[in-house]
């Protein structure tokens, strides 16, 4: 049968048929394992890090959108529909509130609020204008190189999902000024290092290129 194939057809031909077959042939099947929710194993006062990301902490439940290797729970951070008023203690968000638009910045800052039960805390971490510019400004020569972008991933978001692309920015007068808005008290800068996590390494501590925080990092609280 084979020398009769042979005979009849060209290589090319064969080959063909050849592609043809391995391409019916059955995909391999790879666990890919499936998303675990855990939030029921978390109980209020939560401590929440919200948009985590990749970034695990422990003793927080991680919450993203995306179904990411360290969240414990999806939800959209704008409204946190899984979290009633009041049932956290602590909020984290470390390079997410600028992936909102300028007119959605206060209401979710809002409903932060309103899941902090009084006296809790909130963490945020931002690219900051003020530093990037300043950075930006020491090293012009940088950004003149061929192939050197001005810095358009810190600026405007890594952009490989939806949800990651910067709308709006903030420094520091500007975001204490947002915070004080929707209530929050005692806004303050608080230390790049030692990250209040111990041993985490998230974009509140990145001081790459150019040896220089460029993050802000500010705290506050919902009045008692
Ligand atoms: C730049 S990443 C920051 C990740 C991590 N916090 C870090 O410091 O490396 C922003 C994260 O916010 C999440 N995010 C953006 N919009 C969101 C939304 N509406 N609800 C929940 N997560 C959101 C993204 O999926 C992404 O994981």
């Amino acid at each position: 049968m084979r020398a009769v194939i042979k005979r009849i057809t060209t290589v090319e031909q064969r080959e063909a048929v050849r592609t043809v077959l391995r391409r019916l042939r059955p995909v391999p099947k790879v666990d890919v394992p499936r998303f675990a929710d855990r939030l029921h194993e978390f109980s209020a006062p939560y401590r929440l890090h919200l948009g985590c990301g990749n970034i695990k902490l422990a003793g927080f439940c991680n919450v993203d959108a995306l179904e990411t290797i360290a969240a414990d729970a999806i939800d959209d951070i704008r409204t946190l529909g899984r979290f009633p008023d009041g049932s956290a203690r602590e909020i984290y968000a470390c390079h997410v509130l600028e992936h909102f638009g300028h007119d959605e910045v206060i209401p979710l800052l809002k409903r932060w609020y309103a899941v902090l039960q009084p006296g809790g805390v909130i963490r945020i971490s931002v690219p900051d204008l003020d530093r990037i510019v300043r950075i930006y400004h020491k090293n012009w020569e940088h950004f003149q190189k061929p192939g050197n972008t001005p810095w358009i991933g810190l600026i405007y978001g890594g952009q490989s999902t939806p949800y990651d692309f910067h709308k709006t920015g903030f420094n520091a007068n500007w975001l204490r000024h947002l915070l004080e808005q929707c209530g929050f008290e005692q806004c303050e800068e608080y230390p790049h290092e030692p990250h209040f996590v111990p041993g985490t390494v998230d974009a509140s501590v990145a001081n790459a290129t150019f040896g220089e925080y460029f993050s802000l990092n500010m705290m506050a609280r919902r009045p008692l």
